[in-house]
């Protein structure tokens, strides 16, 4: 069985650790095929590296906890397209985390519903980034916008956001380092200002998503807490210029979860015109940059049987 497993853009701003969207491209393509052994065996079959040790990897992590709670008397060879850089804020771990989960619930008949998906893909993300955020894995699985309502117990809330929404995703060439690296210079505390400041934005946004309205969205990507301390703390370079550029061509801009990539979300007849401003932006900073004019789209889904 294939599946594709989208790209995922995590925080949109405020919502750090609670807010995904599911990208329609770029997306990685996995295959999975049973074996006789209790065990997951990977294989990279084109794009970027990624471990193949099944711990270190995370479909690999996925696929060993979820042979272990449901007591599988086979396994998983997992064959891999990666095409979602690792590293690049656009969710490449929990790609695969999520298209693991998805493989096992459909070739082992396990009949799990959406929330238990997102916690099984979650296990993956513990390999990459140190804890089991589920921002990126719960549009991975979903689709669409969604919410994390909370962790313990798992609530997740998805919303299909407006049809008429481009997102623009610029990818530098620039190493961010882990996504465990930029976690640990997000503040322990934030000032009662800071808080109301987020909570207000990432209200408009919701609400935008829920009601179709772009310029909700677009208003209400904007943070003062995380995205402003990894910038100061070096993984965000030119944040400033970035937002300001955004402003001036009327987009929501965003840094894409731990970043380097950044999104902006805006109206489709305007994409392309964004498009060529971020690739001209980081040509001014001597930088290489990838960008894909995309949307919203659907979670890991199947691909036709070979
Ligand atoms: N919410 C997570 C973070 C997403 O910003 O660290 C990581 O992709």
């Amino acid at each position: 069985m294939r599946v594709r497993a989208p790209a995922t853009s995590a925080n949109l701003g405020p919502g750090f650790d609670v807010f995904g969207l599911a990208l329609r491209e770029p997306y990685d393509v996995v295959e999975a095929v049973e074996i006789p052994e209790k065990t997951a065996r990977i294989k990279v079959m084109e794009g970027y590296q990624v471990p193949v040790d099944p711990r270190e990897n995370t479909g690999g992590y996925v696929v060993l906890s979820m042979i272990r709670d449901f007591d599988l008397d086979k396994g998983l060879e997992l064959r891999i397209w990666k095409r979602i850089r690792p590293g690049s804020g656009l969710g490449s771990s929990a790609a695969t985390a999520a298209a693991a989960a998805y493989l096992v619930n459909e070739i082992f008949d396990l009949n799990l519903g959406l929330e238990d998906l997102v916690h099984y893909a979650s296990l993956g993300e513990v390999v990459s980034a140190g804890v089991p955020h589920l921002d990126n894995v719960a549009p991975a699985i979903y689709g669409g916008f969604t919410i994390v309502s909370s962790r313990d117990p798992l609530k997740i809330y998805g919303i299909d956001p407006p049809s008429e929404i481009a997102v623009v995703v610029a990818l530098p060439e620039i190493e961010k380092g882990s996504t465990k690296k930029a976690r640990e210079v997000v503040p322990k505390e934030v000032s009662i200002s800071d808080l109301v400041h987020n909570v207000g934005k990432a209200s408009v946004l919701a609400a935008g998503m829920a009601l179709k309205d772009l310029e909700m969205i677009k208003a209400g990507m904007a943070d003062v807490v995380v995205e402003p301390a990894r910038s100061r703390a070096g993984i965000i370079p030119h944040y400033e210029e970035l937002k300001s550029l955004g402003e001036a061509l009327g987009a929501g801009v965003a840094v894409s979860g731990a970043g380097p990539a950044v999104i902006g979300v805006i109206e489709k007849a305007s994409a392309s015109k964004l498009a060529s401003s971020f690739k001209e932006f980081y040509k001014s900073k001597g930088c290489g940059c990838e960008v894909y004019v995309t949307e919203p789209g659907p979670g890991v889904s199947k691909l036709e049987e070979r």
